[in-house]
């Protein structure tokens, strides 16, 4: 690799989860940091990072087709950065596979990018996927200006192992935040504009620490200080684990005014037998027994979940106890996957892996039913009075767009502006929105 010039626009693209999304934040303010600013839209970068996800094939392969989509006319190419899981995952592969990457970093590592790009300015390439004992919070710089909902990371990592999961080799082990730093972190993204925060981590209800006096809190006790910051209207966290689904997480659904009537719980499967070959440790009746203690104590939260249809071995009738519990759950919203072998797991080598057809039509059936639900959930709530917090502008003139305290998307029209929380009527419903008319605007 031949010496280049120091990159002055860079452009992040982040693929995956939430936390990705959070890392890209990061990255960005970071390279902010070095002087180097956000490419114009529709406008080539010098330097592009690549902040990618292993979760499943498709995404994992995604990574080479635009690497190869950056190459310009002229057949040269920005200085190409690879962020993320893949980057963790396949390092060396990436730095063999694509000659034009000249970084490698990993989710863990990349507070040290700034000096990665100064060693490729210099015509070197740079693989560093360390899972350091430092953590890169310490040595990324202040959160800057922010949308009216921000991603705050409190947990990293995972310990589970679910036979099918890349996480825990991905993000390491699993660690929580400091409570001083992220609430210092709090403080910062409201002070930015932020009325909503997403407490984010791949198993975030795992998260605990000490609180300002040394007792030992989880995070229905984060939780509880958060919604002390005046200005923050809005707690959300998700990703959550069935098995860390704690009596006070649960109590503070119903006590906490705060904290949105929404639950992430995945559960995966349906059934007992695929449950414990994906090492799930929760049991179909063990699952539901939570939902109900949240219900009991928040009648109208939303529940959302994971699947993966057509784990190895996985029979019809198996897929059918996932449709059951799928009848028996009424989800507000939830994602499905088609089960993808991934390098390293223990499911990978299974016997009976299971055909794409029958995953295709599998997965086909479970859509629509939770397509279904989803629609009934949003039907369900016409007529209730709600407040959206406002995100952005709708595509019709003097149309806003916002969510509703159950995560729903609402548009509707007239005066407000973005960082608003206005209240709003919920008219109209279809399958992944809801129409809103306007009670009462905080502008006069
Ligand atoms: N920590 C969270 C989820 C992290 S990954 C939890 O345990 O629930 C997000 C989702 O991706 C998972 O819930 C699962 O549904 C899906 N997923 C993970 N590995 C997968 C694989 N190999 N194939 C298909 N889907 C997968
Ligand atoms: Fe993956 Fe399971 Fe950990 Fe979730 S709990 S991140 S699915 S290993
Ligand atoms: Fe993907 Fe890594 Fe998140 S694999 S889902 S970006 S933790």
């Amino acid at each position: 690799m031949r010496p280049t010039p120091a990159p002055r626009t860079y452009r992040v693209k982040s693929f995956g989860c939430q936390m990705n999304v959070y890392d890209g934040e990061r990255m960005a303010e970071l390279l902010a940091q070095q002087g180097i600013t956000a490419a114009p839209e529709g406008e080539d970068a010098d330097l592009v990072v690549l902040n990618t996800c292993h979760i499943r094939e498709k995404a994992a392969e995604k990574v080479y087709s635009d690497i190869g989509r950056l190459r310009r006319d002229d057949g040269s190419s920005p200085l190409i950065a690879v962020a993320g899981c893949v980057a963790q995952a396949e390092g060396e592969e990436i730095m063999a596979r694509a000659p034009a990457v000249s970084m490698v970093v990993g989710p863990q590592a990349y507070h040290r990018l700034p000096g990665m790009i100064a060693e490729a300015v210099a015509g070197r390439r740079a693989v560093d996927t360390d899972m350091p004992a430092e953590t890169k919070f310490g040595a990324l710089p202040a959160r800057r200006k922010v949308g009216p909902s921000a991603f705050l990371t409190v947990q990293e990592g995972c310990d589970k192992f679910c036979t099918y999961c890349v996480v825990p080799y991905t993000r390491g082990a699993e660690i929580s935040r400091p409570f001083a730093e992220i609430v210092a972190e709090a403080e910062r993204l409201v002070e930015a504009g932020a009325r909503e925060i997403t407490l984010i981590g791949q198993n975030v209800n795992a998260w605990h620490g000490e609180d300002g006096k040394g007792r030992a809190i989880g995070l229905d006790g984060l939780a509880r200080v958060l919604a002390d910051l005046p200005d923050l209207a809005r707690i959300r966290y998700t990703t959550s684990h069935p098995n860390d689904m704690t009596d006070g997480l649960i109590a503070a659904h119903g006590d906490n005014p705060k904290l949105m009537p929404f639950l992430h719980l995945p559960v995966q499967a349906g059934n007992d037998r695929v449950l414990r070959a994906m090492n799930r440790s929760h049991t179909v009746e063990s699952y539901l027994r939570i939902l109900d203690r949240v219900r009991a104590v928040r009648p109208d939260i939303a529940l959302s979940g994971d699947f993966i249809v057509g784990f190895p071995g996985e029979t019809e009738a198996e897929f059918a106890d996932t449709l059951k519990l799928v009848d028996a759950v009424g989800y507000a919203q939830c994602f499905s996957f088609k089960y993808s072998p991934r390098p390293g797991t223990p499911a990978a080598t299974m016997a009976d892996q299971i055909p794409a057809a029958v995953m295709d039509e599998r997965l086909q059936r479970l859509q629509a039913a939770l397509n279904r639900d989803q629609h009934a959930f949003n039907q369900a709530s016409v007529g209730k009075r709600c407040t959206v917090l406002v995100e952005r502008k709708g595509k019709l003139p003097g149309q806003w767009l916002g969510k509703s305290p159950w995560l729903q998307s609402v548009h509707f029209a007239g005066e407000a502006a973005i960082g608003d929380l206005v209240e709003v009527e919920l008219v109209h419903a279809g399958p992944n929105s809801l129409g809103g008319a306007l009670v009462a605007s905080p502008r006069p």
